[in-house]
């Protein structure tokens, strides 16, 4: 587990101005944009991903900037890495009011061919990790007296996708993990979640691999469906995901819980 950490006077500025922020899934995509986001915003936020390489990468980008930052190997399915992972991040940060579940996976396949294989790592991945960032990190939000907690879910996990059976199961669970734990934790820890539409990551490019292989159509056919589909005509960028993390994170948000904010260009809304 590798620690990276500077001091920075940027801190005192911003809406998360003082937060120790928690984040898995921060080495690319929208978890990386997230640390980003919420350090601009004034908060300290350790990194944490199961590509070393990447989340290293990402830290010391931010470390370079003159943001408080810290970086370990974590993966979210394995527990004693989730709960080692966040003690060294309580330590270096001097405590943990926020976390946020964000890493995960996408699998795509019809019915027929998903194996129990993909469909347990799927689940495993999306919901148990969150399950248990959110377990782990409820307890530091307890020691600090209250916080937040945040997870990704997706458009996946409000309404069914064809071939996205094992996909959608995990983010449906993730809301209901939300709901869950916005009534047992209140009113000293608030839950949410982000339900981003498709956004522009290497899991969207991934999607759009899978989409042209089943549909058997090319990919700048499967791209033209998702600007069709979505009323705003384009995928979000990962920068409008991770502002609606530091709202639901900020005091702006101080009345909101156990809420799934679908950002996804008025998708859901048809
Ligand atoms: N991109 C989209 O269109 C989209 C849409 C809706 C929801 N989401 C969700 O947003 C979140 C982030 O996805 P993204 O688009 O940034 O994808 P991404 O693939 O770019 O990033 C995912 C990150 O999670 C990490 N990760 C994967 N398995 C892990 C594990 N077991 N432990 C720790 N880290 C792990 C990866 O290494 C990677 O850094 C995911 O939960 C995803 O389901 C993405």
């Amino acid at each position: 587990m590798e620690l990276l950490c500077a001091s920075s006077p940027l801190m005192d500025k911003g809406i998360l101005s003082g937060r120790r922020v928690f984040v898995t899934g921060a080495g690319r995509g929208i978890g990386r944009a997230i640390a980003r986001r919420f350090c601009e915003e004034g908060a300290r936020v350790a990194l944490s991903d199961i590509n070393g390489e990447d989340v290293t990468d990402a830290a010391g980008t931010l470390r370079d900037e003159g943001y408080v930052v810290t970086s370990s190997v974590v993966d979210v399915t394995d527990e004693r890495a989730v709960e080692e992972g966040m003690a060294l991040a309580s330590e270096a940060l001097e405590g943990l009011d926020t976390i946020v579940a964000n890493a995960g996976i996408l699998t795509l396949n019809p019915i027929s061919e998903i194996t129990m294989e993909e469909f347990e790592r799927t689940i495993r991945v999306n919901l148990t990790g969150a399950f248990l960032t959110a377990k782990h990190g409820a307890h530091h939000l307890r020691r600090n007296g209250g916080g937040v907690l945040l997870c990704t879910a997706s458009q996946a996990g409000l309404r069914g996708l064809p071939e996205m059976a094992s996909y959608c199961s995990s983010k449906f669970g993730v809301v209901g993990l939300v709901q869950a734990l916005a009534q047992e934790l209140a009113p000293e820890i608030r839950v949410c979640a982000v339900a981003p539409g498709v956004t522009e990551t290497v899991m969207q490019e991934a999607l759009v691999q899978e989409r042209s292989r089943i549909w058997s159509v090319s990919s700048d056919e499967v791209l033209s469906h998702f600007d069709r589909s979505i009323p705003f005509g384009r995928a979000a960028t990962v920068e409008e995901v991770a502002n609606t993390f530091v709202y639901l994170a900020s005091p702006l948000a101080s009345y909101i819980s156990g809420v799934t904010l679908a950002v996804d260009g008025a998708e859901l809304s048809g």
